[in-house]
């Protein structure tokens, strides 16, 4: 079986936690397009890309290549291992604006079907199911409370060294959900074919299994 599954919902939901052991399990590949919008963010702030200016934008864009470190699946900025970097506040902070310019969209979106093109994949972000693949075979969208999407974010940013503040991080989930949600190009929303899953209440491996029953059920 060659299914494309879409895992879309807001920032720190549990998305791709859920899509890389779906993609584990299913033997599927993975890709995490938010760890491409963050790269374009690095290289934007490492050339000091004006975002304003249209003209630097795609001149910045022809210089750059996302790519993944096959196996770990690391992001991989024009061939440097960026993995670390691009978690770091200072890029979330900048994110949302870069992802929300249509120059951008576009490079990112069509990259992102040539890596699905296959199949066998499970893609997450915030318009997977909505415009990467809208025929996508099985469209997740995944919700939690922001209390516990901010404890999640803390924990993580703790795990990697980082000394992290807690109102600065619910802060800058908030305002990326509020930026994504309302960009004009493809922003974030459910596809109207997407079945909810709210993690709020659920502990990982019935999270996980909740995503994995649906899998299974998709029609061969
Ligand atoms: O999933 P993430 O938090 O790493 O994503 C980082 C940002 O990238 C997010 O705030 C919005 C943007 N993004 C997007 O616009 N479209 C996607 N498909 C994935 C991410």
């Amino acid at each position: 079986m060659s299914h494309t599954i879409a895992i879309d919902g807001y920032s720190a939901c549990g998305k791709s936690t859920l899509a890389k052991a779906m993609a584990k399990q299913l033997g599927y590949r993975y890709i995490d397009t938010g760890a491409m919008y963050r790269m374009v963010t690095l290289f934007f702030q490492r050339q000091s890309v004006d975002i304003e200016d249209e003209g630097a934008v795609a001149g910045a864009l022809s210089g750059l290549e996302v790519d993944f470190v096959p196996g770990s699946n690391d992001a991989l900025l024009n061939g440097e291992n960026v993995e670390a970097e691009i978690r770091t506040l200072t890029v979330s902070r900048f994110v949302s604006p870069v992802a929300a310019i249509p120059a951008v969209r576009r490079a990112m979106v069509a990259q992102q079907r040539r890596m699905g093109a296959d199949g066998s994949v499970v893609m997450d972000g915030r318009d997977i199911g909505t415009v990467v693949f809208p025929e996508a075979d099985l469209k997740l969208f995944v919700t939690a409370d922001l209390t516990i999407r901010t404890d999640r974010r803390l924990a993580e940013l703790g795990a990697s060294g980082k000394a992290p503040d807690r109102a600065a991080v619910a802060e800058n989930l908030t305002e990326r959900d509020r930026i994504d949600s309302t960009r004009a190009d493809s922003p974030l929303k459910q596809a109207e074919d997407a079945i909810v899953l709210d993690n709020s209440a659920l502990d990982l491996s019935a999270f996980i299994e909740r995503g994995m029953a649906l899998a299974r059920a998709i029609p061969s």
